[in-house]
């Protein structure tokens, strides 16, 4: 039979799995991925979080069997949140030397200095109120709040973390704890900025987790609105102008339009956050038999490669190097 038709044979290309890899244009590798950590004060705890089940609250000493977990699993880097035992109106746990999350990343650089090491840098699990910041007059008061992170970031690196991660949304965070980081002498500890973050519904099940519920009022001061593209890129464009060396954009799903956009518009690694309720809604689905776990979070993952993530923070981190490794 002739083919007098014209057209296009696509499905050439698709025609084995040999051939399909060989034009395969992303890629997910472990070495793209960052776990995340949730450290509680006290001793021998280890809570599973009940929103997102496989995610554990888990103290000082269960730090060291984790690394060596995530190291044969070949995951080498952990960003870390802390879960402080007293709150403050002013988060002073967060720059404390011998806060929680100071501790975890000495307790980790002591036992497997091989793990790169990410500290969140926040007040919200460490202030009463749950706020991102310091609260006068009723609101989150930005400039009050740089000087307390600009002393978290500090007393992280002083501890000895690879990567400062500033969270907060405050203006002028990056130039404030660039500044400070220097001026103790950390010229090399680099910044991964969360500069592009939405006040979203997805990290829900996170602030179970890191219990860092906004007490009164919402986020939505600091944090993004979920209908602004234009505003990701004034927001990522101020945190490479003051230094930012990664720019993270959270949450992940629902804003691969916003990876693609920094990816094309700044010449810097970007990052995506795979949020907790990213995580929450597969498990869910999954405990249900209602999706293919392995198979929807590969794809998942992939297409946030696809949109121009570099790198993928993310809860599904172990089961990912595990099946890339099958
Ligand atoms: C707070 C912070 C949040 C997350 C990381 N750091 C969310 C929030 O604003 O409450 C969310 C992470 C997730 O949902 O997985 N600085
Ligand atoms: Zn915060």
């Amino acid at each position: 039979m002739t083919n007098t038709l014209q057209f296009r044979r696509h499905r050439r290309l698709r025609s084995s799995i040999e051939m399909r890899s060989l034009v395969r244009e992303n890629h997910l590798h472990k070495d793209d991925l960052i776990y995340p950590l949730f450290i509680i004060e006290g001793e021998k705890t280890k809570n599973e979080v009940p929103s997102m089940p496989g995610v554990y609250q888990i103290s000082l000493d269960y730090l060291e069997d984790e690394m060596k977990e995530l190291q044969s699993l070949g995951v080498k880097a952990v960003i870390l949140f802390g879960v402080p035992k007293e709150k403050d109106e002013e988060g002073t746990g967060a720059f404390h030397d011998h806060g929680i999350v100071q501790e975890a990343i000495r307790e980790i650089k002591n036992k497997i200095p091989e793990m790169l090491v990410i500290a969140d840098t926040c007040l919200c699990e460490f202030t009463s109120h749950g706020h991102c910041g310091v609260i006068h007059n009723g609101d989150v008061a930005n400039d009050e709040s740089l000087e307390l992170l600009a002393n978290t970031a500090v007393s992280q690196a002083k501890a000895g973390a690879d990567i400062i991660a500033p969270s907060n949304m405050m203006d002028g965070f990056v130039t404030a704890i660039r500044t400070a980081l220097d001026e103790a002498g950390y010229i090399n500890i680099p910044i991964m900025s969360y500069a592009v973050k939405y006040a979203s519904a997805y990290y829900g099940p996170f602030r179970d987790a890191a219990d860092s519920t906004p007490q009164f009022g919402d986020r939505k001061s600091y944090q993004m609105d979920p209908a602004n593209r234009l505003e990701a890129l004034r927001e990522a464009e101020s945190d490479i102008e003051e230094g930012a060396d990664f720019l993270i954009v959270k949450p992940a799903l629902s804003y691969l339009d916003i990876v693609r956009d920094v990816k094309n518009n700044f010449n810097a690694p970007v990052v995506a956050y795979n949020v907790s309720g990213e995580y929450s809604m597969v498990k869910a689905a999954a405990i249900n038999g209602w999706i293919n776990e392995k198979e929807l979070v590969m794809e998942k993952l992939t297409s946030m490669k696809r949109a121009g993530a570099d790198l993928i923070i993310t809860y599904f981190a172990k089961d990912v190097a595990k099946w890339l490794s099958e």
